[in-house]
């Protein structure tokens, strides 16, 4: 475990996203597609040249979750003994159960698969959006450094603090943990220990997520996680539902990853419309 405390938080641009306009080679879009696509770029672009920041966002902690049901207070209680966190004390009420249903899947997952968790190493997040998650990653593999790299870095929330903000907030007081805002088909690191939670793997969600197009290229980003695995380390995904995960998977053997381990989470934490597919891969 580390023992400086201070959090880099590294926001450096390290290599651009495609210009506007070029897409995958290998996908086809409507044209309504391609005019969503073109307005989410719009607001993309603006708020990267803006780059708005105001200071870390920290939320007000909810204190106590009222209105659960009965398993999910045990299972939350176990997790708080197990792992010594009370999310509560730190965050609103929806970011503290999400992240009790992120460590309760990682529990499980791992538990399931009977596969010893890789601690102590250096882990990236793909994909990390403003890394509300940062916490439970953290004490989950108690990693050496933790890095969420995400391709938009600047979004403006209601609140008036963009994703940087927010992101800077998640990660105080996590030493060796940094937020970069970087396109990660285009990242080189080595590390030993690539989460990816929810990846993009069909173009709907990229456009519910009012992102431009130009962003989506699995066939890129999957190859680069192959690319930066460490020998013998480990990419563990989460998928929504079989469907999801199975085109995911397609994805990864392309990109040469070869799967260790798959399982689907029978009752998470939050209900979701489709239920969690976790899976691990080695390069
Ligand atoms: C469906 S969201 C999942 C967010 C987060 N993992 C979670 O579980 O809440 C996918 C995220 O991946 C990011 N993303 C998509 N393509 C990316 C890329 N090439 N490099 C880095 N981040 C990317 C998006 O900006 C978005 O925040």
């Amino acid at each position: 475990m580390p023992t400086t405390t201070s959090a880099a938080f590294d926001s450096s641009r390290e290599s651009p996203v495609p210009a506007t306009g070029q897409s995958s080679p290998t996908h086809r879009y409507s044209l309504g597609q391609r005019c969503r696509s073109f307005y989410h770029e719009l607001w993309y672009r603006l708020s990267e040249r803006v780059r708005w920041s105001r200071k870390p966002y920290h939320e007000m902690p909810v204190g106590r979750l009222t209105d659960l049901a009965t398993w999910q207070q045990t299972c939350i209680e176990s997790l708080q003994s197990r792992y010594g966190l009370c999310f509560e004390s730190l965050y609103g009420r929806h970011t503290s159960l999400a992240n009790y249903a992120y460590l309760d899947l990682l529990d499980q997952a791992w538990a399931a698969a009977d596969r010893p968790v890789p601690t102590g190493g250096r882990v990236t997040d793909v994909g990390c959006a403003n890394f509300w998650y940062a916490r439970t990653l953290y004490r989950f593999f108690r990693p050496a450094t933790l890095t969420g790299v995400d391709v938009e870095g600047f979004r403006l929330y209601p609140t008036g603090y963009s994703r940087y903000d927010a992101a800077a907030g998640y990660i105080a007081n996590l030493a060796h943990t940094s937020f970069v805002i970087a396109n990660y088909c285009e990242r080189n690191e080595q590390v030993d220990v690539i989460t990816a939670w929810f990846p993009f793997v069909t173009p709907a969600p990229v456009l519910a997520w009012r992102l431009p197009l130009t962003v989506f290229s699995p066939e890129r980003l999957f190859a680069r996680i192959a690319r930066n695995l460490a020998p013998g380390g480990t990419f563990f995904m989460v998928n929504q539902g079989t469907e999801e995960a199975a085109i995911a998977a397609g994805y990864c053997r392309r990109a040469g990853l070869h799967s260790q381990d798959e399982w689907m989470q029978p009752r998470p934490l939050r209900p979701r419309p489709h239920p969690p597919v976790a899976s691990w891969w080695t390069a």
